[in-house]
């Protein structure tokens, strides 16, 4: 079978919202399809079985041991992505790992190391550095036909604080908080960008609500070595929502109607914890009613952005890019049927089969848990971290 016509057989290991955003990707990706899965949640295998017509494990091990997979979609939670990735790659499988790559340097580097003992790719995504926006975002920014790229600026506000969440999610020492969970999207998108090695960050982060023990919100500034500033800005505590200035087109790229406060409100209504832990898989997780999904209408972001070049700023919109440059606006229009999930199989097929160098490879992942721990370490200390 030539490598263009052949598929990668894929297992999703963990089947909560990120396993179950992705799953349905895998299966329609013209290089890819789904031949298994593992959870630990009963009741989520059982709506996977029932739409993929495939056999599911209970087990990360027993899924990774099944020789019809020939690559693993690693979706569990942050803590165990060293553990699962090592697993995967002794096996002999491909893997793709979600953002973060692992909590600690360390396992980063057990993860790379592990990938090319074993002869298999790695790669870090989801983020939303493979947006087709940033994408072609970059390419500007590569070919400079506006001039140098000297400034980003990012903004997101979410609900996110106050969607149903595990413990260890509101808890910084186990990976908790938007440090490990948001800004590396943020993160990402702009060491793409620049282009270059990170120099220093400064970081400020607020917890504002003792209900949710963990940082909710950051302002950053990132000097790259090239003279790329980057300043980053991200509020998990639905007040406002920078939706609003993306026509309310959602992050996922669907219409949405404007719910400030309404995350919130119904966290706050619910009797304790376990409804909480109840809610966090039975509703988000594979096949739950919060992630069914109608067409996609528009482009996936994260929040706003705005790129400023010698002769342009450049910034992301519900339909693709708009740019401002000496003469006027222009707009750039992409289809929306493409968007930075499909992006990421591209780009792991492309170096699994083809022999491509993958750009979000290990080495990138790597970088942009570099830069959140930074990030962490210069709100502690209270001033500017360089990196190595
Ligand atoms: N890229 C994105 O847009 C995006 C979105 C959401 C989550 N994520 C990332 O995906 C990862 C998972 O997050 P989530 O929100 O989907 O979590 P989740 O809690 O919704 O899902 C994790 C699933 O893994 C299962 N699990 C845990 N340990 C397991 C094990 N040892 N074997 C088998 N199954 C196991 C759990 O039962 C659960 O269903 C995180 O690293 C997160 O940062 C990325």
């Amino acid at each position: 079978m030539s490598a263009q016509s052949r598929r990668l057989r894929f297992g999703v290991l963990g089947l909560g919202i990120a396993g179950g955003i992705m799953a349905p990707y895998l299966a329609q990706h013209p290089r890819t399809c789904v031949a298994g899965a593992a959870d630990r949640h009963a009741g989520l295998r059982q709506r996977f079985e029932q739409d993929f017509g495939v056999p599911t494990d209970d087990d990360a091990a027993a899924l990774l041991r099944r020789p019809e997979i020939d690559a693993v979609y690693i979706a569990t939670p942050h803590q165990f992505h060293r553990e699962h990735a090592l697993m995967a790659a002794e096996l002999g499988k491909h893997v793709i790992v979600e953002k973060p790559m692992a909590l600690t340097l360390a396992d980063c580097d057990a993860m790379i190391e592990a990938a090319q003992r074993h002869g298999v790719t790695l790669i870090v995504g989801h983020t939303n550095s493979f947006d087709p926006a940033i994408g072609r975002l970059h390419q500007l920014a590569v070919s400079g036909e506006f001039g140098r790229l000297a400034m980003l600026l990012m903004w997101n506000y979410t609900d996110f604080l106050y969607r149903p969440r595990r413990p260890e999610e509101l808890d910084t020492r186990q990976g908790g908080g938007i440090l490990f969970n948001q800004v590396p999207h943020q993160i990402d998108i702009a060491r793409l960008l620049a282009g270059a090695p990170l120099r220093s960050v400064r970081a400020m982060t607020a917890t504002l609500d003792p209900r949710r023990p963990t940082e909710g919100c950051c302002t950053a500034l990132l000097d790259f070595s090239n003279g790329v500033a980057a300043s980053l800005t991200y509020s998990g505590y639905d007040h406002f929502d920078s939706d609003e200035l993306h026509g309310w087109i959602s992050s996922i790229g669907r219409p949405k109607q404007p719910r400030h406060g309404a995350t919130r409100r119904s966290l706050l209504a619910l009797p304790d914890g376990a409804h909480e832990q109840r809610q966090r898989s039975e509703r988000y997780g594979y096949g739950g009613d919060a992630y069914k999904l109608g067409p996609r209408t528009h482009q996936s972001h994260f929040g706003t952005l705005i790129a400023t070049f010698e002769r342009a700023d450049v910034r992301t919109t519900p339909a693709g890019l708009a740019i401002y440059h000496d003469d006027g606006v222009s707009e750039i229009s992409l289809p929306p049927e493409v968007d930075g999930r499909v992006a990421v199989l591209d780009e792991f097929c492309a170096a699994v089969l083809d022999g491509r160098p993958a750009v979000h490879d290990g080495e990138f992942g790597r970088g942009t848990v570099e830069a959140s721990l930074a990030l962490l370490d210069s709100v502690r200390q209270r001033r500017e971290v360089f990196l190595r």
